[in-house]
């Protein structure tokens, strides 16, 4: 196969998945075929929803009614699956990694997280214009200063961790006391800044990897509209020393002055963070690979995409503080963030994310040893 023929080949196939991002629900199931053949690879089956015996069929209806399957009836189900009245630990867990090896495996076939993690100096130029991923007739800037801070190698280049723990920002991981399991992990991913000291024994502090809208600025920082804002901000950045600091710049309108203050503030403090842009093909490649293997999201959420990308660099994947439900297994009211008052519909048709979906396709690989969710409090250390 030539080299253009490949580059033609690799077009047509991004152009489809554009297409079936832009294209109503209804006719992403008639497209994804197109993409290419691989739901006929060993996946089949793995998330297909008409089979019950993956545990997500069950599209629709309650979690409660998720039935142990044939599969998996030697593995524990998750203690909220079995009802309120279960005391049970998920300790029975136990790692497949002949599986997660074949999941990072097809996950390549969409994206390279080491590459896709963000875009480089090398590819762009101050001023280069780049259309919004979500909003392609809007268009920024590459300015000069967040030339600046494009890295000139991938923040990820060779890295490769045993153990990570991807940190969800949900309220389940109050009172948890996670912090020390959490942070024993070798690298640690969290979420749009969330704040860790005030919340340290239920989340930890470490963290190698955290991700920032630029709404987080406004959300978390009052739009930096007074000095004591934009030192708390800076304070924030400056306790990062050393991570990755991923700013989804280029994703949806709207944030560009709030990415430029943030950018602005590290140069001037000097503050010491690598910072990654994803590169602009990094979400649609994550959707194809989740649509490809049935599993019908909106638009992937962070936690999502952290692991997608994480299979590259990670062998045992541990996420805490994912739970899209209102309440806990005992019926007692969960927060949406673990750290403000913020409510959100999960289900709301209206939201771009399917968290609950997300959550049932996590679930499902929790219980083939693919990651390992950690939905209830952690063990006191003894
Ligand atoms: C579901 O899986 C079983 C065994 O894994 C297989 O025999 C069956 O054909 C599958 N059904 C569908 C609809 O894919
Ligand atoms: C857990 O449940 C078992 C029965 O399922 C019961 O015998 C045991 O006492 C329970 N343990 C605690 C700590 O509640
Ligand atoms: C691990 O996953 C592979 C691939 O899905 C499967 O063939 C194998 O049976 C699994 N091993 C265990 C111990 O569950
Ligand atoms: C981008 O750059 C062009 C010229 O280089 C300029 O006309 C335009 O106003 C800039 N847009 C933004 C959003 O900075
Ligand atoms: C956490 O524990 C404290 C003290 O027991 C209690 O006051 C608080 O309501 C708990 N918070 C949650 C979210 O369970």
């Amino acid at each position: 196969m030539s080299f253009e023929f490949r580059i033609l080949m690799f077009g047509i196939g991004t152009a489809l998945v554009i297409f079936v991002i832009i294209a109503d629900m209804s006719e992403v199931e008639e497209e994804i075929p197109n993409i290419g053949d691989l739901q006929k690879f060993h996946f089949k089956g793995f998330m297909h929803p008409t089979n019950s015996s993956l545990g997500l069929n069950a599209a629709h209806t309650p979690l409660v009614t998720f039935r142990k399957s044939k599969v998996s009836s030697s593995v524990t189900p998750l203690p909220y699956l079995k009802g309120k009245t279960s005391n049970s630990s998920s300790s029975e867990w136990t790692f497949n990694r002949t599986l997660s090896n074949l999941i990072r495996k097809n996950i390549l076939r969409f994206l390279d997280a080491e590459r896709d993690i963000s875009i480089l100096k090398s590819t762009f130029k101050p001023g280069d214009v780049i259309h919004y991923i979500f909003d392609r007739q809007r268009t920024t800037n590459i300015s000069e200063n967040l030339y600046h801070l494009l890295p000139t190698a991938s923040p990820m280049r060779k890295q490769h961790y045993r153990k990570c723990a991807i940190v969800g920002n949900s309220g389940i991981l109050l009172n948890s006391s996670c912090g020390d399991e959490i942070d024993s992990h070798d690298f640690v991913i969290r979420c749009n800044l969330a704040p860790v000291e005030e919340y340290a024994a239920d989340v930890g502090l470490r963290t190698n990897l955290v991700t920032m809208n630029p709404s987080v600025v406004q959300r978390a920082f009052q739009d930096l509209s007074s000095e004591e804002w934009v030192e708390r901000f800076v304070h924030r950045l400056q306790s990062l020393s050393g991570s990755v600091l991923w700013i989804p710049a280029f994703m949806a309108k709207g944030g560009e002055e709030r990415v430029e203050w943030a950018i602005r503030l590290i140069l001037l403090h000097t503050v010491n963070v690598r910072t990654a842009f994803p590169s602009l093909r990094l979400l649609h490649a994550v959707r194809g690979y989740w649509l490809t293997n049935h599993v019908q999201i909106k638009r992937p959420t962070t936690g999502l995409l952290m692991y997608t990308m994480a299979t590259r660099f990670c062998d045992e994947i541990h996420l805490y503080g994912f739970w899209p439900f209102a309440h806990d297994p005992d019926g007692k009211a969960v927060k949406y963030h673990y750290y403000d008052t913020l409510t959100y519909h999960y289900t709301s048709s209206a939201s771009p994310h399917t968290m609950p979906l997300e959550f049932r396709t996590l679930s499902a690989l929790h219980r083939q040893g693919a990651l390992r969710l950690h939905t209830g409090p952690c063990k006191p250390p003894t």
